[in-house]
Parts: structure tokens; sequence; C-alpha cells
């Protein structure tokens, strides 16, 4: 488990975080997305299209990694996975929500935002965790500080990650890579505007300024 995490964290240095409300957007997004140079995609189970996007992206788009975002309830899982999610992430980990996930058989990457919760989840052998909500938990500074004691854990900070701060998370040891909804803004994604999000990726990869 904890080595396909780690695959899945290497794949791409952001995450894009995706709230899809038309599932006919899902692949010409994932391939947007491809096309900037970035091979992962999180869609988040917020809408009632989400379950559809990700099979549809499973199905046509073979080179996109798609997982399922904001698993909640343990029942979320399963269903995730039957639909094609490749991976799943959740943003807390009670325990009922982390047994599911990881019987679920994918790489998951469950939500913490303290030590006593990234501590829990080392009991279950998982080293690979997002961290949520990063920016006002306490920004890279609190990762930073967590490096100390809990050095066998890599995160994966969420929430308040944008192309102006993602550089300070992934300068840390303990950052393999970010994620956020900066590349697939809402306005963006409802007009088409497939070449400017590519855009926006090929600016991460790069590590040029966006604009
Ligand atoms: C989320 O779960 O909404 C993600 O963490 C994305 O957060 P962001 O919109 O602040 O990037």
């Amino acid at each position: 488990m904890s080595t396909s995490a780690a695959e899945l964290m290497a794949r791409s240095r952001v995450i894009p975080v995706v709230v899809l409300d038309d599932a006919d957007a899902a692949v010409p997004l994932a391939r947007a997305l491809l096309a900037g140079g970035v091979p992962i995609m999180e869609l988040t189970l917020r809408t009632p299209a989400a379950l559809e996007s990700i099979a549809r992206v499973a199905e046509q788009v073979p080179d996109m990694l798609v997982g399922a975002g904001t698993i909640t309830r343990p029942e979320q899982a399963a269903g995730a996975v039957a639909a094609g999610a490749g991976f799943l992430v959740s943003p807390g980990s009670p325990e009922p929500l982390v047994a599911a996930m990881l019987a679920a058989d994918v790489p998951v990457l469950p939500g913490v935002s303290t030590a006593t919760e990234a501590l829990a989840l080392l009991r279950h052998g998982v080293t690979e965790m997002k961290f949520f909500p990063a920016a006002p938990a306490g920004g890279p500074g609190y990762l930073k500080a967590l490096a100390g004691p809990l050095p066998e854990i890599t995160f994966c900070p969420t929430g308040g990650v944008d192309a102006t701060n993602a550089g300070d998370y992934l300068a840390l040891p303990n950052v393999a890579c970010v994620g956020g909804s900066w590349l697939t803004p809402s306005d963006l994604v409802h007009g088409r505007r497939w070449d400017e999000i590519s855009r926006l990726c090929r600016g991460v990869r790069s590590d040029e300024p966006q604009d």
C-alpha cells in the first residue's frame, strides 16, 4: 500500500483537485491536463456527476490516473473504485473511513491535520497522507515542524495551495506533491477553455511564474 501511494505521489508535483458538475467535461479536461504534462487528477465526490466523470476518464483516457477525492463516508470507497478510481483521497481519517479506504485495494491518501492523526494512520502502515487544510492548519511552517518527529511520513498538502505558495511546500523534505483546485478553476472548466488549463499546468511543470 505505502509503495503504491509513494509512486502515486511521484507521478506529478501537483494533483489537480477537480469539482465537475457535468460529466461531459471530464474527458476533455483530463486531456487538457495531460497536454499540460499533468498525468493525475482527483475528481471530488461532491457532485452527482463525479462517479460518471471518473468512469469516463478511466475508460477513455488511459494515460490519466484518475482518483476519487472527498471520500467522507466508508461506503463511498468501494463505489469509487468500482467506477474506475485508481486512488482515493479523504479530507480526514476517522477509523471506519480509513478501514474502508484500505480495504478498497488502491493507493490512498487519507487526510490529517495534526500529529496525533498522523500517528493514528501510521498504526495502519500508512506513510503517505494528505495534509488538509494545509494553509489554515499552519502552512509550510507547520509541515516543516512535523518532519523532525515524523520523518517517515510524506505529505500532499492541499487546501489553500496555489501557484504562489506551492514551491514553499514542495521545498520541504516531507512533501512529495501538492494538491489544489487552482489548475482547474470553475470559470475555465465551465467555459471549456482547455488550452488555458493546459497552460496553467505547464507553468507548474517548468516552475515559471503564472499570470
Ligand atoms: C479541497 O478538498 O477542496 C482541496 O483541498 C482543494 O482546496 P483548494 O480549493 O484550496 O485548492
